[in-house]
């Protein structure tokens, strides 16, 4: 069991993406800046106060439900309903960083897979180890890296509030082999710092066995721009929401066309076979 490296936020790219590509993850250290994380959740609190964590029999499927745990309250398409996430989170300069190095090489341009925060009370159980790029399953293995995701503590983690556990250099297993206890450690870690990770690496959500602490975190990830995308951001953030942001969290949120032309490929996502990200500037869209 090898623990997680540590790299502050303000220091090279390089090193984060060194760690997080002979781990498979890496803890940045104050991603969020102290003002940052307190005018985030202060945005957030109205939001996470109206969420219900009763069992909702509407999600998708059960095994939902089952996943997340009745103690979980969420808030989901946070990009349509934060600025503070849109203007200085999507675009942080070390989760751009980190995409361009991971996921530049294997598309012309990538987007965001989900932004979800993620509220989990006491009694939350360790959610089933996964590997987060399981969403695209069909996908034949071995493949390059397609997703980065992260986890940003909104609170302290700690082992016992159900920091996240991670089985460092398992983005270099067979996709069989299955982790065990001894393999995972937990991101424990201050507010404001996150847990990057590649799809690839084998996780979970730890158990809340505190008596009263809720464990206040966000998945963010961003996946290829060829791909589809786990949260349907066009209907989550559709266009009367997305017309009024900067043109590259437009571009962040899929909006902007996959033009890999120039690699000797073709195009996705036009419309009216023009980029839909000038039709917005145009005041077409
Ligand atoms: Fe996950």
């Amino acid at each position: 069991m090898t623990a997680l490296q540590r790299v502050p936020a303000s220091g090279p790219v390089d090193a984060i993406v060194d760690a997080l590509t002979a781990d498979g993850a890496v803890i940045v250290e104050d991603l969020l800046d102290a003002d940052l994380l307190a005018r985030f959740n202060a945005e957030l609190d109205p939001l996470v106060a109206a969420a219900q964590p009763e069992h909702d029999t509407k999600f998708l499927n059960e095994a939902i439900a089952w996943f997340f745990g009745q103690q979980t309250r969420h808030v989901t398409g946070v990009a349509a309903k934060s600025p503070i996430f849109v203007n200085e989170i999507l675009p942080h300069p070390v989760y751009l960083g980190v995409c361009d190095a991971v996921l530049g090489p294997s598309c012309a341009r990538y987007q965001l897979n989900i932004a979800h925060v993620l509220d989990r009370g006491p009694g939350s159980e360790q959610q089933f180890l996964h590997r987060d790029e399981a969403v695209w399953v069909h996908l034949p293995n071995p493949h390059p890296e397609i997703q980065l995701a992260s986890v940003i503590a909104l609170v302290d983690f700690t082992a016992d509030n159900g920091a996240t556990r991670v089985a460092p250099g398992s983005n270099h297993w067979p996709a069989d082999r299955v982790a065990t206890d001894d393999d995972l450690v937990p991101a424990e870690m201050r507010a404001g710092s996150a847990v990057v990770y590649l799809g690839s690496a084998i996780h979970a959500g730890g158990a809340n066995v505190t008596a009263g602490e809720r464990r206040r975190g966000m998945h963010v990830s961003y996946c290829v721009g060829w791909l589809r995308t786990e949260e349907n951001q066009y209907l989550s953030a559709p266009p009367d929401v997305v017309r009024a942001m900067p043109r590259q969290s437009q571009e962040l949120l899929g909006y902007a066309a996959h033009d890999a032309l120039m690699s000797g490929g073709g195009y996705l996502g036009v419309v009216d076979l023009r980029d839909p990200v000038d039709l917005i500037a145009d005041g077409h869209l």
